[in-house]
């Protein structure tokens, strides 16, 4: 059964469009990071709440976020290992504890082994961000269900497009990451929930990541 679709995002279109210009001229240490305030708060507090050893990060782009998840990490004393996967090979800077790979969140296991898997250290934190199309997302969420444990999370990047968008530009991205998330709790819901508390920290789905914290609890 497909589970009830949750609102999308509280705020109203105008703040959307300007805290998205703001998004997108964002740096951290002068790299560009594509993440606005509300998923920066969000994401300090998921960090210190699970304390996750390993973080894979499906799309780099140029290592922004990657940078600040490994400094956030390290401030908060967890050793850490960050993978971060891109289709595209961009400058990025070199970071202690992060590999940047080539990889298409399509096909992780060409990219992701088995054996690199096993050996990481958990607990293990996945951000899939990469092209914002359901078939990607929805690929990159069935290949972790293999993998992650219960109380590790997954976070879908980018629901808000379809707050945030018209119908022309959302057909470009096949609709969206939202479709995904709602095609792949109505198969594996019974063991991930949304976590809420995270979405609605700042009132309902004031996140990017629209229903996109996902726990495993099962
Ligand atoms: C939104 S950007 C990532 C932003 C970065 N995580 C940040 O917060 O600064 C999306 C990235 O995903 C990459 N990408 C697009 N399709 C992909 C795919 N199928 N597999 C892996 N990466 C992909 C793009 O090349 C781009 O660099």
């Amino acid at each position: 059964m497909t589970p009830p679709r949750r609102p999308g995002c509280a705020l109203p279109r105008p703040f959307l469009d300007s805290i998205q210009a703001g998004t997108m001229a964002t740096t951290y240490k002068d790299v560009p990071m594509y993440k606005n305030p509300f998923d920066l708060a969000l994401y300090q507090r998921l960090l210190w709440q699970t304390k996750p050893r390993s973080l894979i990060e499906i799309g780099a782009k140029f290592g922004g976020s990657a940078l600040w998840f490994a400094d956030l990490l390290g401030r908060y004393g967890i050793d850490h290992t960050i993978h971060s996967i891109d289709i595209d090979d961009l400058p990025r800077p070199a970071i202690p504890g992060v590999t940047f790979h080539h990889g298409d969140g399509r096909n992780l296991g060409a990219t992701l082994s088995p054996e690199l898997l096993r050996a990481l250290p958990r607990p293990l934190l996945v951000i899939e961000d990469a092209d914002h199309r359901p078939a990607t997302t929805l690929a990159v969420l069935r290949f972790f269900d293999a993998w992650l444990q219960p109380g590790e999370y997954i976070v879908v990047e980018d629901g808000i497009v379809d707050d945030l968008f018209d119908a022309d530009r959302l057909a470009t991205l096949d609709g969206g990451p939202r479709p995904a998330i709602e095609a792949f709790l109505a198969e594996r819901g019974q063991d991930y929930e949304i976590d809420t508390a995270l979405c609605d920290a700042y009132g309902v789905n004031m996140t990017w990541n629209v229903n996109g914290f996902l726990r495993r609890i099962a």
